[in-house]
């Protein structure tokens, strides 16, 4: 039996590791038993590398997950987050809410977030590089944030800022991206139930590498668009400039929609890496939200709004 993907897997079932790791030991023997027998070379079942082979939509390790990580202001290397994060405070921390907002306002995080719900999703995440995961975040629909915030009917689009502090953020200290990371949704797509402001990870405080204490996850969308350690959300409305588009605009648009039948510049994106995997997968349009999400986008040319 394959293990079909499920993307919204009720948090209230699975929160604690034990669970996690007694569900990936489940899928990891379903997947040797269907992949195993049929395509692997007994050998290298042999050579303990069964763990590495995966059913078509198992998670992605907690390990994986935290130490191969694009965090540019830890340093551009996947394994540096991990290790240049170690000593990342993020308690206190405060978020300023700007622009078009009923009542702009400095918060504490905690404050800001207070009493929002919640909830595990379980999400594909596709960086632009050509490699996959997939990741049970925690976390609470952007949504419901923006909903308690009350944008004025002048906001269009919502941006994201990264806290800008190169003493404990030295990646910032390199002029590899214009700082601090910028990205920003149009409100429809921000209010798209999928768009989640992610605090934690298999059901644990989302760690430094990861963005904590509060990062963006926008599931149909390349990993770019969804920026780490947030301290500022602005509403605007004209469509803000943002760090990837800024620093090469012909190979990161605005919108960043996966789309297999959209190349980057220098590389497919028709295919994907999902970590822990050999061989490549198709890459889904939309990575697998169109149900959820095409909608916002009839009628456009998703080539030209790459
Ligand atoms: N946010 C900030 N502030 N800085 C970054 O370098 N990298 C982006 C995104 N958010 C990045 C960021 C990219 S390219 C990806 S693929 C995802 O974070 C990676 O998230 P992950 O490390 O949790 O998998």
């Amino acid at each position: 039996m394959l293990f079909k993907f499920k993307p919204e897997i009720p948090s209230s079932e699975i929160t604690d590791e034990k669970l996690y790791n007694n569900r990936r030991q489940f899928l990891k023997v379903g997947a040797m038993a269907t992949i195993g027998g049929s395509l692997l070379p007994s050998s290298v079942l042999a050579a303990g590398r069964a763990a590495f082979f995966k059913g078509p939509d198992d998670l992605t390790p907690y390990e994986v997950v935290t130490s191969y990580n694009n965090f540019y202001e830890f340093g551009t290397g996947k394994d540096e987050p991990k290790k240049n994060a170690t000593r990342f405070k993020t308690d206190p921390w405060k978020v300023s809410v700007e622009g078009e907002v009923e009542k702009p306002q400095v918060w504490d995080l905690d404050e800001l977030i207070d009493g929002l719900a919640t909830q595990e999703k379980v999400y594909r995440h596709r960086c632009v590089e050509g490699w996959s995961m997939v990741v049970p975040w925690n976390g609470f629909p952007l949504k419901d944030l923006i909903t308690r915030l009350k944008p004025t009917a002048k906001a269009k689009f919502v941006e994201f800022t990264t806290l800008h502090d190169s003493r404990r953020m030295p990646g910032q200290l390199s002029p590899v991206l214009q700082w601090p990371y910028v990205e920003a949704l149009r409100l429809d797509e921000a209010m798209n139930p999928l768009t989640l402001m992610v605090t934690g990870v298999y059901g644990k405080k989302l760690p430094p590498q990861n963005g904590a204490p509060i990062r963006l996850i926008i599931p149909w969308k390349y990993g770019f668009k969804g920026g780490k350690s947030i301290v500022k959300i602005r509403f605007t409305e004209k469509q803000p400039r943002t760090t990837w588009n800024i620093a090469i605009p012909r190979e990161y648009g605005f919108y960043a929609n996966v789309n297999p039948k959209v190349d980057h510049p220098r590389w497919t994106q028709a295919k994907e890496r999902r970590l822990g995997e050999f061989t490549r997968r198709d890459t889904l349009m939309f990575n697998g939200y169109t149900a959820e999400v095409e909608k916002l986008y009839a009628g456009m040319d998703l080539r030209k709004n790459y």
